[in-house]
């Protein structure tokens, strides 16, 4: 099976992103061929500087090899060096109603009250919608934050489809079950994000011992005192204890009888020593590859092959749709 995804290079790769996506991506190349993407193109919907968004590019290329992807084995790249995905875009944007893109819950949250949100947010899905139909992607492992967006991709493939033929594989999302969605820590009712400004929110994949330590000391719980999961009563807890379970791979009623009777204090205590043990080793390996020198010839390897694979893709959608006459 092929596999897809991507991640922004907006800066703060976090544990969410790491939980709900990067560790199945690492466990998915067992077994299938994946083609895992950078995808800058998305992250110039909002502003960005252009000297740091070619960092934080390279920041996620080493963390993705930093977590374990072999880009041996599977296809690392960034977006814009690929220029089906833009091209592809277009052609799924005239097959998009505007009604579909203005129910996405993503681009209503980052445009509320901005009369001038940029027209990219608006089709920000459809690119993201063309990322994975240009691989003919059979499965995309991605947090549950981005349900919507998976929905609307095989929308577009089926109606395509069609309309046109046998044009595209409608892939599949797939989502964590238990804590697929890693929430803020000083709000468990919010999700974590790179953006949000209290940077106690988040554990950032990048965030030394200290920080982790304090991030998870200070995170909100409740007045009850048990350690239990129950996501409506107890959201601070219950995210705690998704995060300990991803980190430690004990399942969660394990924990809840490891902990029971103890308190908070003793339970946070040893979910900073789990997370610093997951992490440590990471940043370690991320620090060796980021400067390494290769890592730019690794990128470069992998947009050639995946834009082999992009290239045959954009000429049967052009063969389909009655575009250009180069063959
Ligand atoms: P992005 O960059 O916001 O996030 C990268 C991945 O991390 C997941 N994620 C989370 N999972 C659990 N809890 C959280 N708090 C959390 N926050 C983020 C996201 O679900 C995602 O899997 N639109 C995508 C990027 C994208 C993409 C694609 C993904 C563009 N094209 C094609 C898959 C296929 C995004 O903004 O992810």
């Amino acid at each position: 099976m092929r596999v897809f995804s991507g991640v922004q290079p907006t800066g703060n790769i976090h544990i969410g992103n790491y939980i709900g996506a990067l560790r199945q991506f690492v466990e998915l190349q067992e077994e299938n061929e994946c083609v895992y993407c950078i995808v800058d193109l998305h992250a110039i919907t909002v502003p960005a500087d252009p000297a740091l968004l070619r960092e934080n590019t390279l920041d996620v290329a080493a963390l993705y090899l930093a977590v374990g992807i072999d880009p041996k084995k599977n296809i690392i790249f960034v977006q814009s060096d690929v220029s089906g995905h833009a091209e592809l875009s277009w052609v799924l944007m005239c097959n998009t109603y505007t009604g579909e893109l203005s129910r996405m819950t993503q681009f209503k949250e980052k445009s509320r009250g901005n009369e001038s949100a940029p027209a990219g947010l608006f089709t920000y899905p459809v690119l993201m919608a063309a990322d994975i139909l240009l691989y003919d992607s059979d499965v995309v492992p991605v947090g549950s934050d981005q349900k919507q967006h998976i929905e609307l991709c095989r929308d577009i493939a089926i109606r395509v489809n069609n309309k046109y033929g046998d044009v595209f594989v409608v892939p599949e999302g797939r989502f964590l079950k238990d804590g697929a969605r890693v929430m803020a820590l000083d709000d468990p009712l919010s999700k974590m994000s790179k953006s949000a400004e209290n940077p106690l929110s988040r554990i950032s994949l990048l965030d030394d011992d200290e920080k982790i330590r304090k991030s998870i000391m200070r995170a909100t719980t409740d007045s009850e005192g048990s350690v239990r999961l129950d996501y409506e009563k107890k959201p601070g807890v219950s995210n705690l204890l998704n995060i300990y379970s991803a980190f430690s791979g004990c399942a969660i009623p394990e924990i809840e009888e490891k902990y029971r009777g103890v308190g908070y204090g003793v339970f946070k205590t040893e979910l900073v020593a789990v997370a610093v043990d997951a992490l440590a080793p990471i940043r370690k390996r991320y620090e060796e590859i980021r400067h390494s020198g290769e890592l730019a010839a690794t990128l470069r390897d992998g947009a050639e092959r995946a834009d082999g694979i992009a290239w045959r893709t954009m000429t049967r959608v052009k063969r389909h749709f009655g575009l250009g006459v180069k063959g």
